[in-house]
């Protein structure tokens, strides 16, 4: 394919594959996968083991001021293909997603100075282009220039189970009522919020992938990117 290294902005619903959709989009084009909620989820697990939120009550002013004490960073393991997260140096990839952290999520990532410092570092991190960013704000708020945006949704249900499977594979206890509100709440929280709201960009593409394939989503994909690369 072409070897104009473009930005790839995935927008859309909680657990409707975004990751694994940008995942394989990146691994197919050679570009660097950036998954920005794991960046939300990395802040929200350090602010539950530092005492800033308790009884699911999230101490704003806490987390803003220990910001500066969160560093956050990306390892490529090659084992899974893609990127793992570490804060402070510590592997955290395998703790942020969990339904504690789910829960309290949306929260921490409307509080502006969160917002603030991540889209800084996730538009230093695409300043060069050849990346697929996954999230809410992509294509309206961290890269509006961005050369394909792409919305994704699915049905809330399809999506709760999606999420329920991945969950009791990981020998994680919970039930699919819970997994389902999860995925509701936190579909109208981020819809809702004051900052940087889950919207589509006027100029994105909707995928619905309700009764989609991963290698349907890929066929819709490269019909997508050949359109905007002009080949
Ligand atoms: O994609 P995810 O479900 O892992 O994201 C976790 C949460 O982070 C989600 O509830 C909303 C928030 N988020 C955000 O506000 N902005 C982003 N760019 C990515 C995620």
């Amino acid at each position: 394919m072409d070897n104009k290294r473009i930005i790839i902005a995935i927008d859309g619903h909680s657990s409707c594959g975004k990751s694994t959709f940008a995942k394989a989009i990146a691994a197919r084009l050679g570009y660097i996968f950036i998954d920005t909620g794991a960046m939300y989820r990395a802040v929200t697990l350090y602010a539950l083991e530092h005492g800033a939120i308790a009884m699911g009550i999230v101490d704003e002013e806490r987390i803003e001021a220990m910001l500066g004490d969160i560093e956050i960073s990306f390892r490529f393991n090659s084992e899974r293909g893609a990127s793992d997260i570490y804060v402070n140096g510590d592997l955290v990839e395998g703790k942020i997603r969990t339904i504690e952290v789910s829960n309290c999520v949306s929260a921490v990532s409307s509080i502006g100075a969160v917002r603030r410092k991540l889209v800084a570092m996730q538009q230093q991190m695409g300043r060069n282009g050849g990346v697929v960013m996954d999230g809410r704000d992509i294509g309206t708020v961290v890269f509006p220039t961005a050369e394909l945006k792409i919305y994704m949704t699915a049905d809330p249900m399809v999506r709760a189970e999606r999420r329920y499977k991945e969950l009791t594979a990981k020998g994680d206890s919970v039930t699919l009522e819970e997994v389902y509100e999860n995925v509701v709440s936190r579909d109208k929280a981020d819809m809702s919020r004051a900052i940087s709201p889950l919207r589509k960009a006027d100029d994105a593409i909707v995928l619905d992938n309700s009764a989609m394939s991963v290698e349907e989503q890929m066929a819709w994909f490269d019909e997508q990117y050949r359109r905007v690369i002009g080949a």
